[in-house]
């Protein structure tokens, strides 16, 4: 029984130090603070610059449209708006540009800003989840 007690706590010591190593390896979903508050400031810039001539933030806030996006990758986002808009010229904008943009409507769906911007190396690691809210109510 004593030999039981002792193999199951070193079980317990190993789950816990795999679970210190994975928790170790970043943000794995939008809700860990994945973008910049100013990152999110480029990203409406630019957005107002190439998308609202056909688009209005509230369509991309309030998380409903995220929703459609939750259990994907954050890079199959970038992707497929870099790939689709704006629709008269897909891919018209830099790689980098479609990710601010993006972290412009993680804000906008009430996700929290961290301390480092969203860099492409780590898109599709970070998982899309709610909850979401609506920040577009803050703006003035
Ligand atoms: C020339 C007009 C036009 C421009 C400019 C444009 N879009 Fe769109 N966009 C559309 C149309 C049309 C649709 C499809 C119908 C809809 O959802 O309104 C669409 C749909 C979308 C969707 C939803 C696609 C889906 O089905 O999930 C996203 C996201 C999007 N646009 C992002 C952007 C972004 C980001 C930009 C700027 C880089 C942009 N669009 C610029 C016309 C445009």
């Amino acid at each position: 029984m004593k030999r039981l007690f002792c193999v199951l706590s070193v079980l317990g010591v190993l789950v816990g130090v795999a679970h210190s190593l994975m928790a170790q390896e970043g943000p794995t979903s939008v809700q860990d603070g994945v973008y910049s508050d100013a990152q999110a400031e480029r990203g409406e810039k630019f957005f107002g610059e190439a998308c609202m001539v056909c688009h209005q933030p509230e369509e991309f806030s309030d998380g409903g449209y995220l929703e459609g996006w939750s259990g994907q990758n954050v890079n199959d986002f970038v992707e497929f708006v870099r790939s689709t808009m704006p629709e008269d010229n897909p891919g018209r904008l830099k790689r980098r540009e479609y990710i601010d943009i993006i972290t412009y409507f993680f804000k906008l769906n009430g996700l929290p800003a961290g301390e480092n911007d969203l860099e492409r190396k780590s898109l599709r690691g970070i998982q899309i989840e709610g909850p979401y809210g609506d920040a577009s109510q803050d703006r003035h």
